[in-house]
Formats: C-alpha cells, structure tokens, sequence
C-alpha cells in the first residue's frame, strides 16, 4: 500500500503536484507536502495507482479528478458567516441594487466557491427577511458554484447540521427549517432564488457575464486565499467580467488586496469592504489622481460622501474594522453596528450589556438590560439597546415596543428612529416606516455631517443619513 512517504519520495510526485496546482489553483498546498501527499495517499490507494505518474494519468478521467478535488478542498462554511458583511450588505449593498435595478426588477447573485451552500442560502435569507416586500415581483436568482462536486450534491439538499448555524441567531432554525434527524433542512420557499452549478474558478467560463448576463453581486468569499498571487490576480479580473456595470464584489475578510481590486471603487461600509464595478473605473494610486468621491449620476449612492469612500492609499475606513469585529460567535455589535462600541464611563451599566451581548451570553445581556431598565425606566440607552438584544435573540415581537420607549423618552434618538423604520418595514408597515427613515434626516440635517451619531460606533450623521435616503427610496418604489 502506497504511504505518503513514498509518495514524497517519487520522482513524478512534483509533476503531479504542479498538475494538481494548476487545476485547482490551490497553492495553498505549495509547501504543505506532507498534507498534500497524505490526501493523495487515501485516493491513490482507493484507485491502486502505485506510482505519482500513474495516478497522473488517472487524473485524466474527470470523474477521478472530481474525487481528488473532494479530498483537497477546505468547505468549512456556515449561515451568515462574518455577519457584519451581511450587514454591510443589507444596510448599503443590497438597496443599491434595488434602486439601481428597479425598471428591470432583476437581481443576479453569484456565490463562487459557496461550499454546501451555506452562504447563498444566507443570502436568500437576508433578501427574504429584510427586502421581501420591495422583490415582489422580481426576477432573483442566486447561484453558487464550486469545485467540490460533494459539496454541490449537499448544497442542493439544502441540509445542514447544527455546526453550521453556529453563528445564526437563536431561533433561526425554528423560522426556517425543519427538522431531519439531527439535520435540518431549509424549507422549500426560501430555497426557490438559489440554484447550484459546478464552476472552477481558475479555468471555466463563468456563469455571469461575456454571453451570459452579468452579475450584480458576487460574494466570492475565503476561495482566493488558497489559490498563489497569479491566479488571485487573474480570478478578480474575471471577477470583474462577470459583473454588471455598478455591481458589487464582496470577497473575504482576509482577502481585500489593494492592488489586485484596483479597477474597482472600494467602498467601506460600517468598517467592512465592498468592491464596486462602475464605469471608466476609478482612479486609484498609481494609475492617476484619486477621486474621492463618485458623482452622483454614477452610483445609487447618489451624494453619498460618508457610506462610499474611492480606493485611496490606504483605504480609510469610516469605521475601521477591529478585532472585535472578526471575533467568534457572532457579536451582536456585529449584526447591529450601534452596538459596535462600548459607551463611556457615564454609560457603564449599558455598555455591561453591550459586551455580554458582545460575548454571546445573550440571556445574560438581556437580564441586565432589565435589571437596569428596573433602575430607571428613563434611559434611552438601555431601551434601545435592550431592543437590539431582543431582535439577535429571536424575540422579535418585542423589539417594537422597546424601541417606542427609547424614542418617547429621546424624541433625537436618531439611530432608535432608524432602527424602528427598519422593523417597522420588516413588518410591512410601510407608510410608518416612511416617517421614521424621514424623522432621521429631519433629526440629522442641523448635525455635523462629520460627527458620530451617538450610540453609532462612529457611524456619522452623514452615512445615517444616506442610509436613511437609500430606504426611503426603496419605499418609493412601485
Ligand atoms: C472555505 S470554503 C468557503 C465557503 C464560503 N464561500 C464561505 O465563505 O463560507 C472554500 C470553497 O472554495 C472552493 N474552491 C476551491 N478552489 C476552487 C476553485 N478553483 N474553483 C471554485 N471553487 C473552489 C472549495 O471547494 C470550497 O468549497
């Protein structure tokens, strides 16, 4: 039986590697050869290959290659990983598209590398929860790609264990799934958007663009950092293709790279990074004058000059992202921004909460908000942020009436304005929502554009406000 020693020790094993390499583009295992040999080992057995150059020739048949792809890919995945990108997305991204694309009624999502699925899923989820009511009658397809055929076969089941929903917000897999032995299974109408197709990253067409119309959001999201510096390049330029004029590129949190997505305007979204396709490109350092700020015909970000920031060495974040937001599980600071940062000494008892929450001990959290709210029922803070708590831990049929609260008692309590438009829209209450969204740029406009919106984790009046005019939009829409 061959071992992964001999396997190191045979004079065809750097060929097979380089052929390996090159089809997968994952120079992650460039000098990692004691891994890589041991995964070649089980399929190598499993075929009887006793030699590097007979299982090369094996490669030949896709099938084989399918089964060695399935040993060498990494999948880990599940909902709504990193979830302040989902937040950056519904917060900016995904309005943008909404207006952008409202006489078409068409969204093309793509989801390239997407493991079993997880991510397009997510993102289903997401347009379903926070944009049901603007998509009626549209036309939204979603469809991710892998290498991984297994991975492929599992995403269409649509079945999960509980490891992937350990980042999802209690209660999640109640709304929307059911139960299968100790999996679940996403139920049906919310997987009807998403579609699942076997693409190679490094050699195939992609779904979108060229002949195929194109996409207006890609999430390509931990892939490129497996693959060497050539292929990343080369992957974000057909990255670029793939996309419809004013389309979004969200890539993982390790993998924004200056000079590599330097066509693309860069776009920082409550500390998180978004990459964005327009016209005549961006001047960027090196290649001519930085422009700092789009024009308005250019973007659906329209005057935006907070939300939007054009790549300029280095990026400068609006709200840089720290180590809090990367941090495992969740934060709830990182699904609600306004909870992002502790408040000052005066806040203390609040900014307890805010880090129990932050910690995941959601009960907890919610327990001291109460304790606190016995205290004194006059804080606006610990309403509001009590309200934030209760909305990450599932108990959304309280959220309303805290929020009431936190506005009756700070009637300037800009961000409980707009958090309440947001809840009020999820519930379909369009007109209220309405107000809200314009009570906070009615509350905004004596504001500083440059100053953070208190309780806002250095969001400015500025970006509140373009968020508040991307909603309002959205509400306008027939
Ligand atoms: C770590 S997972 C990321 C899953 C998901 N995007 C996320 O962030 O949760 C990386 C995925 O990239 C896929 N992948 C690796 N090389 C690829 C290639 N050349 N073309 C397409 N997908 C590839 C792997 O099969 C794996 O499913």
């Amino acid at each position: 039986v061959i071992t992964a020693a001999a396997i190191l020790g045979d004079s065809s094993y750097l060929l097979l590697k380089q052929a390996i390499l090159e089809h997968t583009g994952l120079a992650y295992y460039s000098g990692k050869d004691d891994d890589l040999a041991s995964r070649l080992a089980r399929r190598m057995i499993a075929r009887g290959a006793r030699t590097c150059g007979s299982y090369l020739k094996m490669l030949d048949d896709p099938p084989e290659m399918d089964l060695l792809v399935a040993e060498l890919t990494i999948g880990e995945t599940y909902f709504f990983r990193h979830a302040e990108q989902f937040e950056a997305l519904r917060q900016a991204v995904i309005p943008d598209l909404l207006t952008r694309n409202r006489a078409r009624r068409r969204l093309r999502i793509w989801s390239a590398g997407c493991a079993t699925g997880a991510e397009p899923y997510s993102l289903a989820l997401l347009l379903w929860q926070d944009f049901g009511p603007a998509l009626a009658g549209w036309d939204v397809r979603i469809v991710g790609t892998d290498i991984n055929q297994a991975f492929l076969e599992r995403a269409r089941e649509a079945r999960f264990n509980e490891w992937a929903f350990r980042e999802a917000p209690p209660g999640f897999t109640d709304q929307y799934f059911v139960r299968a032995g100790k999996e679940w299974v996403l139920r049906r109408e919310f997987t009807s958007w998403v579609s699942f197709r076997h693409h190679n990253l490094v050699q195939d067409e992609p779904p979108f663009g060229g002949h195929a119309e194109p996409a207006d959001l890609i999430l390509c999201r931990n892939v490129l950092i497996y693959f060497g510096p050539r292929i990343f390049a080369r992957t974000a330029a057909r990255l670029w293709d793939a996309l419809a004029e004013g389309g979004w590129l969200v890539v993982g949190h390790s993998e924004p790279n200056q000079q590599v997505f330097s066509e693309f305007r860069t776009v920082q979204i409550s500390g998180q990074t978004a990459y964005q396709k327009l016209a005549g490109g961006v001047a960027n350092p090196g290649r001519g004058p930085a422009i700092s700020r789009p024009k308005a015909a250019e973007s659906g970000f329209a005057t935006a000059n907070a939300v939007t920031v054009a790549a300029t060495a280095p990026a400068p974040a609006i709200a840089p992202p720290t180590s809090r937001t990367v941090r495992r599980p969740a934060p709830v600071s990182a699904l609600h921004p306004a909870l992002k940062t502790p408040q000052p000494a005066a806040d203390a008892t609040v900014a307890g909460a805010r880090r129990l929450a932050d910690g995941g001990k959601w009960q907890e959290a919610a327990r001291r908000c109460r304790v606190l709210l016995g205290a004194s029922t006059l804080d606006a803070a610990a309403h509001f942020t009590y309200a934030l708590i209760l909305e990450h831990s599932g108990r959304a049929g309280e959220v309303q009436p805290a929020l009431e609260r936190a506005i009756y008692l700070d009637r300037e309590f800009a961000l409980a304005h707009f958090y309440m438009g947001l809840c009020l829209y999820r519930r379909r209450s369009f007109r209220k929502a309405r107000r809200c969204f314009q009570n906070v740029l009615d509350l905004l406009r004596s504001r500083r554009d440059d100053e953070p919106v208190p309780h806002g984790d250095g969001i400015t009046n500025a970006e509140l406000a373009e968020l508040a005019r991307m909603h309002l939009a959205l509400l306008e829409q027939p």
